[in-house]
């Protein structure tokens, strides 16, 4: 599908996002292996999280919803999982396939996990790896790093593993392993990745600890069916808050967004472009922090990320750089190399889409470098059927001159389906 953007006078507006998309994952998957039933709201009922619920019915779990929104899961604790009959399919969620390795790995029976053309292309090695360790067997093409994936787990043990990168995903993996094996697991990582599954785990009963950038988990819990509340997903709320920086006469505020510090780097990086946002903190649901966002029109100056903060902006990368493209000076993005491995390739993605729509800017091994401060001009762009990248290149298309044309929008229900009605309540044209 393609979408013709045009420019727009104002956005103004409140409203909510849809749920975590991160937080309604780990809520299915250990909802599932929990004792009794848990219910979750603002349930993101994205294509990404729909695929991890239709693997977990695979695996035998009972789901029901009585609003897309709405879910109930009944538990069928650690060892209740069947052995599927089909062929998983995580469709284009990494998410869904990494996490549910890690649980896949604690069964003792044979299954097998694939997913669409992007996802059989990227790195599942960085979790067959752990996992074998541990005593599953994994087997795949190049050795058990691409899907599909097949896996004969069982016979668990733990490990201290020391992760070569910062992902929260193979973080995951390896700590839902954790909940089979007798003792205790860990994983340190380079730099803090966001840390849902931690929090989740011990809402449900675990015994998990924190030393810096080690977590430790106390191996076969027992976790206990909770009722989870999904904040809004600050990943989604993302796009909004840039758009408002961006346009000229802005005021949108977001109600109910997650703030758990492992993902608010966005938004210490648009205050530091100078971005007018106000954060008004309302409470906590399950270990998560969230509360209200209002973001206007600002004047951004270029800034340097990288280091820490990369891994607590990881997915907000493609719409930062379109608020780089509009602020004055130079942003330069660098240690965000792991942006090659998302959906797309989302720097070259971003890199040769921004530069049609006339922005200068550098590709880099691990980052961009962009000269901001020119008007963008409106062109034809894709999203290369990455989420972020079509909701980044909309959000461009709101200030750009002419008409921007973005081609691969439906991969927008990936992680926002209503993103453009949300907006097109928001924006009174020119
Ligand atoms: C996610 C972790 C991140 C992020 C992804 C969601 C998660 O991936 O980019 O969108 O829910 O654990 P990595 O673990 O590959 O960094």
């Amino acid at each position: 599908m393609e979408l013709i953007i045009k420019p727009v006078r104002s956005l103004n507006g409140e409203m909510k996002v849809p749920g975590d998309k991160s937080i309604s994952h780990r809520a299915l998957i250990i909802g599932g292996v929990a004792e009794g039933e848990t219910t979750v709201d603002n349930f993101l009922p994205g294509e990404d999280c729909l695929a991890t619920l239709s693997c977990l019915k695979a695996l035998g779990i009972n789901i029901e919803s009585s609003a897309p929104d709405r879910v109930r899961i009944t538990g069928k604790g650690l060892c209740g999982l069947s052995e599927p009959t089909e062929v998983l399919d995580a469709k284009n969620s990494g998410t869904t396939m990494r996490l549910l390795l890690g649980i896949l790995a604690g069964q003792p029976f044979f299954s097998v996990i694939t997913g669409d053309a992007s996802l059989r292309k990227r790195p599942m090695g960085r979790v067959s790896g752990p996992l074998r360790d541990m005593g599953a067997a994994v087997m795949g093409r190049q050795d058990g790093n691409l899907a599909p994936l097949a896996v004969k787990g069982g016979g668990l043990k733990p490990i201290a593993y020391e992760s070569p990168v910062s992902s929260a995903q193979v973080k995951s993996a390896v700590l839902l392993a954790g909940l089979y094996a007798p003792g205790r697991t860990s994983v340190s990582e380079p730099a803090l990745s966001r840390d849902h599954t931690e929090r989740m785990l011990q809402d449900f009963g675990a015994n998990v600890t924190r030393d810096g950038l080690t977590v430790t988990l106390s191996g076969r819990p027992v976790l206990n069916g909770r009722n989870i509340h999904v904040p809004g997903d600050i990943s989604s709320a993302a796009f909004l808050i840039v758009a408002a920086c961006i346009v000229d006469d802005a005021t949108v505020k977001i109600n109910k967004v997650g703030l758990n510090p492992t993902r608010t780097g966005i938004l210490e990086t648009l205050q530091q472009m100078g971005a007018d946002i106000e954060i008004t903190r309302c409470g906590s649901s399950g270990g998560e922090p969230f509360g209200d966002i209002t973001a206007r029109s600002s004047d951004l100056r270029g800034v340097e990320i990288s280091g820490e903060l990369i891994p607590r902006l990881i997915d907000e990368i493609p719409v930062l750089a379109v608020a780089a493209a509009c602020a004055n000076g130079t942003t330069v993005i660098r240690d965000a190399e792991e942006l090659r491995f998302k959906e797309s390739n989302r720097l070259k993605a971003m890199a040769e889409q921004l530069n049609r729509l006339g922005v200068k800017l550098e590709e880099r091994t691990d980052g961009l470098i962009i000269k901001g401060g020119r008007r963008l001009s409106g062109a034809k762009v894709d999203s290369l059927g990455d989420h972020r990248v079509a909701m980044a290149l909309v959000v461009a298309g709101l200030v750009a001159q002419g008409e921007t044309c973005v081609t691969g929008t439906d991969a927008i229900s990936v992680s926002f389906p209503g993103f453009m009605t949300v907006l097109s309540g928001l924006k009174t044209n020119k």
